[in-house]
């Protein structure tokens, strides 16, 4: 047998260090992709393979999340941080300003390139929003979920997690303001919304709709926010330990004012009112309003039905209540921005201006 020659060893040698060099230098080229990981479905795991309902949310760690993707490694040089553990019907304003504050310590970093954050789908649409009124960057924020535990057949986590990543990766997803990214679609925080309790397609931004797509590794946007959001933010969270109490009454036929009155007796700071219509108001609810606002409570109109405009003095005289009317936010966003705006006025014109800038 003939052994090779020392010029052969030197040449396979120098082939290898070439080829090492240039997987770490495209490693090198990789954007830095942080995964910060909350619990949520994405996260769950169910009894076999066909339990798509009555699984366990938040249940796999964030090292698990990543390997069970391993082509994450070929869009982007991921690293992963487990914020919490949590299903996101629990998320709370402390998880909110803890999940923030991170945000904002890695983006200002310049070893990180983007955050992609798993979470529950419950509130997914909230969290997303938060950020988009307080993340302090234009670096790419994106918002992941799935509809079906990753033991379930057809899971749609790791595509999902797969095209996040590749998108908080991406340049064109800088300057878009928070994003979220699911069934291979790109959203807005502002106005995207879970429509179905359990189905993939679940979320959408109905008439104004969604930016574009991730399609063949690539992310596809056609529309642009037309609201300010994350660096363009007047927020500051970052000196914040809690948020304002802000609460949510719920609209229809026969209401009564039971639970606003005690909503406020609990120290509600503002009432968001998820009216019917137009954010019409029951003359009893609007009477328990008006007596509410007189104690120095902020109140909100805003709509149930979900999509259009809740307009300032249409069916209620915001003018002479001193009432702000939620623009096209709906009830739980519009809780969002009110709790923020709470922490820098109480003034109705400076809100209204806010919901109108937003
Ligand atoms: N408990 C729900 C949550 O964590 C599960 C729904 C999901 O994540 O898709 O939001």
């Amino acid at each position: 047998m003939s052994y090779p020659t020392t010029a052969r060893w030197c040449k396979a040698l120098m082939a290898c260090a070439m080829l090492l060099s240039s997987y770490a230098g495209a490693a090198d080229k990789l954007a830095h992709v942080t995964i910060l990981a909350t619990g949520g479905t994405i996260a769950g795991s169910g009894a076999n393979s066909t339990t798509t309902v009555g699984y366990t949310a938040a249940t796999v760690g964030v090292d698990r999340l990543i390997a069970a993707v391993p082509e994450l490694a070929k869009v982007a040089d991921v690293k992963g941080e487990q914020v919490f553990q949590i299903a996101s019907e629990n998320m709370s304003n402390d998880h909110w300003l803890k999940l923030a504050k991170r945000v904002n310590a890695l983006l200002a970093q310049p070893d990180v390139d983007g955050i992609v954050i798993t979470h529950g789908t419950d509130t997914l649409e909230e969290t997303a929003y938060f950020l988009d009124l307080t993340v302090k960057s234009k670096k790419p924020v994106v918002l992941v979920g799935a509809m079906r535990p990753g033991t379930a057949l057809s899971a749609d986590g790791p595509i999902n997690l797969y095209n996040a990543v590749l998108l908080a990766a991406s340049p064109d997803a800088v300057g878009k303001g928070v994003l979220v990214a699911l069934n291979d679609q790109i959203h807005a925080a502002r106005e995207v919304t879970k429509t179905n309790t359990s189905t993939p397609d679940s979320f959408k931004t109905p008439e104004l709709g969604m930016l574009g797509y991730i399609q063949g590794n690539k992310p596809y946007f056609y529309r642009l926010p037309a609201r300010k959001t994350t660096a363009d933010t007047e927020f500051d969270i970052s000196k914040l330990d809690t948020l304002p109490q802000v609460d949510i009454i719920y609209g229809y036929a026969n209401a009564n004012p039971v639970a606003l009155n005690a909503l406020v007796s609990a120290g509600a700071k503002g009432i968001i009112n998820a009216g019917v219509g137009d954010g019409s108001l029951a003359a009893p609810v609007k009477e328990a309003l008006i007596q509410a606002r007189k104690q120095g409570v902020l109140i909100v109109r805003s709509s149930r039905v979900g999509q259009g405009i809740v307009a300032r003095n249409g069916e209620a005289n915001d003018d002479e209540l001193d009432f702000v009317a939620s623009d096209t936010l709906n009830p739980q966003k519009a809780r969002i921005l009110l709790m923020l705006a709470l922490t820098k006025t109480s003034d109705t014109k400076q809100i209204q201006r806010m919901f109108g800038t937003y």
